[in-house]
Formats: structure tokens, C-alpha cells, sequence
């Protein structure tokens, strides 16, 4: 069974892009669970350019299921993470002037300061995630470093055109799944995936979940957040090995 994680920072984008109230990312959270969400994902970012404090916060109150909050491997976001004890971190780079998180996190040159991180995370109960290339080195160290899951990054899956070069991405991410499957780790997958690109995410068995958020807000204008988050969760039970 794959279950669906919805990010919901690109409503708060929306919500920014007039500097007002609306639409408000926590009615979004709300609704995606009773759509049958299993879990909501939010980015606080360092500059806060979606999500805002006030958010995680309310988040933190009203998320039934889980509550994964993204995050880098910051001091400060460390701080607050271990304030609001959100169900589960995902560690992620992150880079100024990227529009979105670009590429997997660099665990191999970090191992030290990335335990350090999952040691105070798992103080508070807190599970954690690893945004990772398919790449085993990654993974080998993401392992060192004491993650519980990693979530592999399918952004570049997502934007190859080639189907040469697609399948040689596909042998990629279902080569690390199994890698890590075998390691005891946990795995989800996301980064650009959509109602297309999404079936053959559901033939790699290790993929346990996954994390979405652009294609589903986008649908979500034309259709309501309920029927987006549906049809995704349809696409994955349909599709799913
Ligand atoms: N996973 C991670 C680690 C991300 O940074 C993002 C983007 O915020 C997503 C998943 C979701 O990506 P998308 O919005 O393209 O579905």
C-alpha cells in the first residue's frame, strides 16, 4: 500500500502573491485529509516565502494524520522543529534563489552534522527524512548519518523528455529503492510528479509514499482540493504494485 503525502506550500504561494489572508494553506491541509490524505507537507523556508511561522503553528493543532515539515539543515528552523514537534522532518537543500528545492541533499560530505541533526530529532520522537539523489552513495551515508527514511528525488525523472534517458533515470531510483530497501530504510519518492508521471513511480514496491504538491494545487483550481487529492490517491491504488 503507497500512501499520499500533499504539500501545500503552493497555496500559501498564492496566498503571498497578494500579501493577504487567502487562501489559507491550513484549510488546504484540512481539506486533503478528508480527501483521504495520509499526511501534509509544509517547507518552512528560511526566507518564509509560503510558509509562515503562524502556519506551521496551526498546522501543528489541526494536522490529523502527519505532518511532515521540509526543512534545512538551518539552527534557527532546527529550533523551531524541535518547538512544534511536527510528526516527521524532511531535510532538504536549499538555496536562495532556487524557485523550488533543486536537487538532493549532499549527505556524504555532511555525515557529522547531519547526525547531530537526526540525534536531536530523535530526542523529540521526531522521525527522519533524507531528501536524497538515486544515488547509493547517498544512501549508504544518509544510513551513517541514522536517517529513517529517504525520499528520493524524481525532479529529474520528472523533466527528462528522452526515453533512453528516462529509463536509464527509472533504473536509477528503482536500483536506490531497492538499495535502501535492503538497508532498512524507509522510502518515499516526489519532487515533479504528476497525474502522469506518477504510474510508473507505483511499480518500484519499496516506495512506501509519496510526497506532491504542485500538480495537485494546480488541479485543485479547476477542480476542487478534494477531487484533486482523490484522483492522485485513485492514480497511486490503480497503478500501485
Ligand atoms: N519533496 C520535496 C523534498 C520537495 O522539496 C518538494 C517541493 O516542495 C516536493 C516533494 C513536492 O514537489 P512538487 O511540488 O513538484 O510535487
Amino acid at each position: 500500500m503507497k500512501t499520499l503525502n500533499v504539500n501545500i506550500d503552493h497555496v500559501a504561494t498564492l496566498r503571498e502573491a497578494r500579501g493577504a489572508n487567502e487562501p489559507d494553506p491550513v484549510t488546504a491541509a484540512v481539506n486533503a485529509e478528508l480527501a483521504g490524505a495520509t499526511g501534509i507537507v509544509c517547507h518552512l523556508r528560511e526566507d518564509r516565502r509560503h510558509i509562515h511561522d503562524r502556519d506551521l503553528r496551526i498546522l501543528r493543532e489541526v494536522v490529523q494524520s502527519k505532518l511532515d515539515l521540509e526543512m534545512a539543515a538551518n539552527e534557527e528552523i532546527i529550533k523551531i522543529a524541535l518547538d512544534v514537534l511536527p510528526d516527521m522532518v524532511t531535510i532538504v537543500p536549499e538555496n536562495r534563489k532556487e524557485l523550488t528545492t533543486e536537487g538532493g541533499l549532499n549527505v556524504s560530505d555532511n555525515i557529522e552534522r547531519l547526525k547531530k541533526l537526526v540525534e536531536r530529532m530523535h530526542e523529540k520522537s521526531i522521525f527522519v527524512s533524507f531528501f536524497v539523489e538515486p544515488d547509493i552513495n547517498q544512501i549508504e551515508a544518509s544510513l551513517i548519518a541514522g536517517a529513517d527514511m529517504v525520499e528520493l528525488h524524481t525532479g529529474t525523472y520528472a523533466n527528462l523528455k528522452g526515453e533512453n534517458e528516462l529509463s536509464q533515470e527509472l533504473i536509477k531510483i528503482k536500483s536506490s529503492a531497492q538499495f535502501a530497501g535492503e538497508a532498512g530504510l524507509k522510502i518515499a519518492a516526489g519532487h515533479g510528479l504528476n497525474y502522469i508521471n506518477i504510474t510508473p513511480m507505483c511499480m518500484v514496491p519499496e516506495i512506501r509514499e509519496f510526497s506532491i504538491g504542485h500538480t495537485i494545487i494546480s488541479r485543485a483550481v479547476y477542480v476542487g482540493i478534494t477531487q484533486a487529492v482523490k484522483e492522485m490517491i485513485d492514480m497511486i491504488n490503480n497503478s500501485s504494485k
